[in-house]
């Protein structure tokens, strides 16, 4: 298979740069090999040409699998645990030195890994996100006095994403040290909008942060969205425009006086330069992820979640192949099964909003204008492989009462992404029938079983409601066998921890996976509540995790087996 980015070293800054790249290399790859590149849609059932064009018929199942999965029962051990079959390596943990100037940033996300070349897949590019720090580990901040200088930019430093050049050797998965690919993109990184007109008074904004879930461009590029970006420069009101009181924020505005409205982006990212910029194209607010499909003329579909109470799910729709800034932002409506556009020439927007910039910088405020549906806290969103059913986890909402989440199942009219109309129906509910509660992030393997995390607060875990489901965990919900359709537990958090980002390597034998916020509510640090991952009186550190064994070895024999 060819190389999916031979020159993926040209810097791509604006849309048209990045249609124009895309443009170039349509000769040497095409959306269908790169994703098999990557191991996504490689199985003879999963059907990426046809899909959502009605052709379910010409979908082949694989051979059912013998293979058993045995659950792992909830637990609330200060460990990484895992069902039979699986083992796990630790990759990096935060502070760990990538380069002579550089370290692994803290509460690792989003990761997406990336073979650089098709004829050595062990060997890529890994993307890590980093979203947030505890001031108490990262800077070493007190909490009683302001912070200085000095720690707010070692916090800086801390956020954003780490990109690192990888390699398995004799089954087992390592950072190569030193390596001139490996970088930091950070909170002091200089990063242009991708946007004729400046956002709050600048073309650029100083560092990208809050980095939480992502997604990935066809032409191999990361997006990396800015979620809570209010808890670092706090955020405006945006019908006053005065700063807004939101209990905490990290003070780094005491500083830095960069305005609120320079985050809460999607941000895409070139991994093999570090070369960034800010797509406000896709709107401003707490984005969880920007998941993308690209239609068979070359426009590109983006959906993203706004994870808050009561928040929306939007989807972009570009006008120009491979364009992240020409297009139509829409708000979903699921109460008419309608994607409502967000542009400056409804009357419900013109009298409110100066113009399209700032419709898209006030994006929570336009979309309730135009009746975008209230959603519990939308949060990852998947592209199911097989049916392109879109799969969004609404994690909880617990001022209404939901306390356990479900994933909603979006099914866009004719099967077609670019649709406006879409109906929906609830894909699997949290509660103690099913085993799970407040699902994130997910992921489907390149068997097309769906993986997914679940994020309970660490504040709440193994307290009511939530006794019965133990620590954060991880699931899969095979697609085939006497399994199929079950929400099968097969890994559980250390101490208050998050299982986020999980990424499989294209033979699906490898899973790479964060463990995020060990120990975030230690009381104090002589009195740490996790110290995973190394244990003994050691502080907890956020680190990746590879997971392999049997279990993976057994599904993706499924398909071998079937693709052979
Ligand atoms: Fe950072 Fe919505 O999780
Ligand atoms: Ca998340
Ligand atoms: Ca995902
Ligand atoms: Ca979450």
């Amino acid at each position: 298979m060819p190389n999916p980015s031979p020159d993926a070293a040209l810097p791509a800054h604006t849309t048209q740069d990045v249609a124009r790249t895309k443009a170039r290399k349509a000769g040497a790859i095409d959306r269908r090999s790169f994703l098999e590149f990557l191991g996504i849609g490689t199985v003879g059932f999963v059907l990426i040409p046809g899909l959502l064009s009605g052709c379910k018929s010409e979908t082949v199942a694989p051979k059912t699998s013998a293979f058993r999965i045995t659950p792992l029962q909830p637990t609330a051990s200060d460990a990484l645990e895992l069902a039979p079959g699986l083992n796990s390596q630790l990759l990096i943990r935060w502070d760990d030195p990538i380069n002579a100037t550089e370290r692994f940033g803290f509460n690792n996300d989003f990761i997406c890994y990336l073979p650089l070349d098709a004829n050595a897949p062990d060997e890529g590019l890994l993307w890590v996100n980093h979203e947030y720090v505890d001031a108490r580990f990262v800077s070493g901040w007190d909490e009683l006095r302001p912070k200085t200088r000095e720690q707010i930019t070692q916090e800086q430093l801390a956020v954003g994403g780490s990109i690192l050049r990888v390699s398995k050797v004799d089954g087992r998965w390592q950072v190569l040290a030193n390596d001139p690919m490996n970088r930091r993109v950070h909170g002091r990184t200089q990063i242009p909008f991708n946007w004729p007109d400046p956002i709050a008074g600048t073309n650029a904004a100083v560092g990208t942060l809050a980095n939480c879930s992502g997604g990935l461009t066809p032409w191999g590029h990361i997006l990396t969205c800015e979620e809570n970006y209010d808890q670092f420069y706090g955020e405006n009101d945006p019908v006053s425009g005065k700063r807004q009181d939101i209990g905490f924020d990290q003070g780094w505005h005491t500083h830095d006086p960069f305005p609120p409205e320079h985050y809460g982006w999607v941000v895409e990212v070139n991994p093999r330069t570090g070369e960034a910029q800010k797509h406000v194209a896709l709107g401003r607010c707490a984005h969880e992820c920007a998941t993308l499909h690209e239609l068979p003329d070359g426009r590109l579909v983006v959906y993203s979640g706004d994870d808050a109470n009561d928040e929306h799910l939007y989807k972009f729709i570009s006008s120009a192949p491979g364009s992240l800034r020409e297009g139509t932002l829409y708000a979903a409506n699921l109460d008419q099964g309608i994607w409502e556009p967000l542009i400056h020439d409804r009357p419900e927007l013109n009298q409110t909003f100066r113009d399209q910039t700032d419709i898209l910088v006030r994006l929570r405020y336009a979309a309730k204008k135009v009746n975008a549906t209230a959603l519990d806290r939308p949060e990852d969103i998947e592209i199911d492989p097989v049916n392109g059913n879109v799969l969004v986890a609404l994690t909880n909402n617990t001022p209404k009462g939901n306390f356990y989440g479900s994933i909603l199942k979006i099914m866009e009219e004719n099967g077609v992404h670019d649709a406006l109309r879409f109906s929906h129906e609830t894909y699997l509910a949290g509660g103690e029938e099913t085993g799970f509660a407040c699902p994130d992030n997910m992921a489907f393997d390149p068997q097309g079983n769906l993986w997914f995390t679940s994020d309970i607060s660490g504040s709440k875990t193994n307290r009511e409601p939530y006794t019965a489901f133990g620590n954060n965990g991880l699931f899969v919900v095979p697609r085939q066998g006497e399994q199929a359709g079950q929400v099968i537990q097969v890994a559980s958090a250390p101490h208050e921890a998050e299982l986020t980002g999980p990424w499989f390597a294209p033979d699906g034998r490898s899973l790479f996976l964060s463990v995020q916020h060990p120990g975030e509510y230690s009381p104090s640090m002589a009195e740490l509540s996790s110290h995973w991952p190394d244990g003994g009186n050691s502080i907890p550190r956020p680190s990746v995790v590879v997971l392999s064994g049997e279990l993976l070895d057994q599904l993706s024999a499924t398909s071998s087996e079937k693709a052979g």
